[in-house]
């Protein structure tokens, strides 16, 4: 939430436990009534408008938005960076301040962070962050569903990432805080996670465990979680690739975990790479469940931020 009263979703960090638990819920309400096919009945977006702005390329996000936006009854639509004048020189600010006068919210993928902020500080109506360089809020919103689809409540458990310490690593930091659960982060010490977020994370009194050794980090853990080697707006570098081999996503990596582990991953997945096609396709992985998550999770999100379905 912000000073004004409009519901923007930036950051899973500016949200309380309760919060969070309250979307979480609306997502998976949402989401039983669609597998029994009430959703004729469930529109309550009727009327509304969300503006998707891309400057980044996105299948799941894109998609998802989209059909969770018509689902629950209302319309979209989808702007490119470069399509836009925000392209050829217009302010965030006068971008933000002319969408609020035509749409009911708008959801922007985009590197710079700090322009998502701003795009919030002058839109009059809710802005969602759809990935930046710093965070991809949304998309730990559909794995903490996913996890707690198959495996129960997160609260006490234990996640191990292994691999870049990026954007979507972010975010389940700050989920480790609100969710109160055991977060190991394995990555090597070029990429690994940025001082602040640790600081923020000690400061909530989170369990956030770093290390330099994949097998450290996955020793016990009910999900492993990895993701490609080079995130958008990374330069894809030999050097990149040689410092995350030890952290590739293995068999023998999977074996280290609790034995019902999970296997996630937000995708695009690059088998081979940061995990093996034995894993990956294999009977631990959760990532097509994960990835129909983002739709769930997209109408949760959409629900609060325009005050439908009682939130
Ligand atoms: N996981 C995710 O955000 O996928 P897209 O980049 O395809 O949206």
């Amino acid at each position: 939430g912000t000073g004004h009263g409009t519901r923007h979703f930036l950051d899973l960090k500016d949200f309380s436990a309760e919060q969070l638990r309250t979307v979480l819920d609306a997502a998976a309400r949402i989401k039983a009534r669609r597998r029994k096919g009430e959703l004729a009945e469930d529109r309550p977006l009727i009327g509304k408008t969300l503006a998707m702005v891309f400057d980044r390329p996105s299948t799941r996000t894109r998609v998802s938005f989209d059909v969770g936006m018509r689902e629950l009854g209302g319309e979209t639509l989808m702007l490119t960076g470069s399509e836009m004048q925000l392209g050829r020189g217009e302010t965030v600010g006068d971008t933000a301040r002319v969408l609020s006068r035509y749409v009911d919210a708008i959801m922007i993928r985009i590197l710079d962070h700090g322009l998502m902020l701003e795009l919030a500080e002058y839109a009059t109506v809710p802005v969602i962050n759809a990935l930046t360089k710093v965070s991809h809020p949304c998309q730990i919103m559909a794995d903490l569903l996913t996890f707690e689809e198959h495996r129960g409540p997160i609260r006490g458990r234990t996640v191990a990432w292994s691999g870049d310490a990026n954007n979507v690593l972010a975010s389940w930091v700050h989920a480790a805080a609100r969710f109160d659960f055991t977060l190991n982060i394995a990555a090597p010490p070029e990429l690994s996670t940025p001082q602040p977020l640790l600081d923020w994370a000690k400061a909530q009194g989170a369990t956030v465990n770093v290390t330099t050794d994949a097998y450290a980090a996955v020793d016990g853990a009910d999900a492993v979680v990895t993701d490609c080697w080079v995130s958008m707006g990374d330069e894809d570098d030999q050097h990149r690739h040689n410092l995350l081999v030890p952290y590739r996503v293995d068999a023998r990596l999977m074996a280290a975990a609790a034995k019902d582990a999970i296997f996630m991953h937000c995708l695009p997945a690059h088998r081979g790479e940061e995990v093996t096609a034995e894993v990956i396709d294999g009977p631990q992985s959760v990532i097509f469940d994960e990835a129909e998550n983002r739709l769930h999770a997209q109408k949760g999100i959409l629900a609060w931020c325009l005050r439908a379905h009682g939130l």
